[in-house]
């Protein structure tokens, strides 16, 4: 699974993380590699592995100057390629320093994240043509977070439409924050979706039916692109997604995204986005580890629970992230009880594995090397058809259309 990862872009990092060439070097942890990342004087983008080529101390503590990043330790030089361009500790006329080949990783910025590619160099790939990243910045709102639990478990929430009816429903929806014109009595009043899922090209598209007392349907579908992008349909505008890409086996970042393809958001709506209730809770300061924890119990109000909102947890993505870290760092799956509601889950699990199993009979993920089947969008949609095939559409716009 781990060569598969390996296979694409990974977002790695928010762009403001490294400002400016020659700002100080930030520690990253990716497929269970230590890793620094940093700017060099040029402004390129450097991942480095982060123990030094010479005795291993961490290159986090180094001197990022004159386009390379300087261990303190005994001053070798290495530059963003893991060139050793200066070893000051040997002969002057020694070629030790040609000899020495640093394990770097290639880093772009591209909707206002850090991407690193860790695969093999010849079969680097394109950006993904993700439509969140394609849109002007301020068109876009992007942040991550700190989870501690194993990528996959916290994806899975995402391929699960069934639980925004449980854990994420308030008593009474106009209650609710940032509703933005939305009737959520769609998603609260019928508790068991009708799932059906299909496979595609990039990774797999899967829809939630539920029947509305007046006979139309509801549908939300939810688009799923390898390695781990979702776009989950949200209300209205702005549209949101995600990505969860492992820190290592127990660890993830969840990478959130909302964005309007055709205006910039406004000051209200990144308030909000910021303002801890959405799928962005409220952070430590300076870090990206959520103040409400397993060691806090995410500061569940029980008197919020019993008349406000279904959890008593505030906050969409805490909410999320309580189930998550809830189940252990790495839940043993043969314990569970898969349902009708669970269909995505089992779809997602299978692609991903015939995937890893493919590559490494030498197929290749045919996502890695098409960027443009990323240009994908997710559906909120009530319609009168109760028919999957019908939804297939690029627009919400197109679908209303066609129905
Ligand atoms: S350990 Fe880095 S230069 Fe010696
Ligand atoms: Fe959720």
């Amino acid at each position: 699974m781990g060569e598969l990862f390996r296979r694409f872009w990974l977002p790695a990092m928010l762009d403001f993380e490294l400002p400016s060439p020659d700002c100080p070097p930030v520690r990253l942890r990716l497929l269970g590699e230590s890793l620094v990342a940093f700017r060099d004087t040029s402004g390129q983008l450097g991942v480095l592995a982060d123990n030094c080529p010479h005795r291993g101390a961490s290159l986090f503590f180094g001197r990022n100057e004159d386009n390379g990043l300087r261990c303190v330790y005994h001053g070798w030089k290495l530059d963003i390629d893991g060139n050793c361009v200066d070893m000051p500790n040997e002969p002057a006329d020694s070629d030790f320093k040609h000899k020495i080949h640093h394990t770097a990783y290639p880093a772009k910025e591209w909707g206002n994240l850090i991407w690193v590619y860790m695969g093999p160099p010849q079969r680097q790939p394109e950006l993904p043509q993700l439509e969140w990243c394609r849109v002007p910045a301020s068109h876009r709102f992007v942040y991550k977070t700190h989870i501690r639990a194993n990528y996959m478990q916290a994806l899975e929430g995402a391929l699960d439409s069934a639980h925004a009816s449980f854990l994420h429903r308030w008593f009474d929806p106009d209650s609710m924050p940032n509703r933005r014109g939305f009737d959520f009595r769609r998603m609260f009043s019928t508790v068991a979706p009708t799932l059906t899922v299909q496979e595609t090209n990039y990774g797999m598209l899967y829809g939630a039916r539920r029947a509305m007392d007046d006979g139309s349907f509801h549908w939300r579908v939810t688009q799923w692109m390898l390695p781990t992008h979702t776009l989950i349909p949200g209300p209205n505008w702005p549209k949101f997604g995600g990505c969860w890409i492992p820190i290592d086996d127990e660890h993830c970042y969840q990478f959130y995204n909302a964005y309007a393809p055709d205006r910039p958001l406004t000051d209200e709506e990144r308030t909000y986005y910021a303002s801890g209730l959405t799928a962005v809770p409220k952070m430590v300061p300076g870090t990206f580890h959520p103040e409400a924890s397993l060691d806090n119990d995410y500061f569940i109000d029980r008197q919020h629970q019993k008349t406000r909102n279904y959890t008593g947890i505030t906050g969409s993505g805490l909410e999320d992230m309580a189930m998550v870290e809830s189940m252990g760092p790495i839940y043993e799956r043969t314990r569970e009880h898969l349902g009708t509601s669970d269909i995505a889950i089992i779809a997602a699990r299978r692609i991903l594995l015939n995937s890893a199993r493919r590559l490494s009979q030498g197929i290749e993920p045919p996502a890695a090397a098409n960027g443009g089947l990323y240009a994908v969008r997710p559906l909120n949609a009530d319609v009168i058809h109760a028919d999957f095939g019908t939804l297939v559409a690029t627009s919400q716009e197109e679908l209303l259309a066609r129905v």
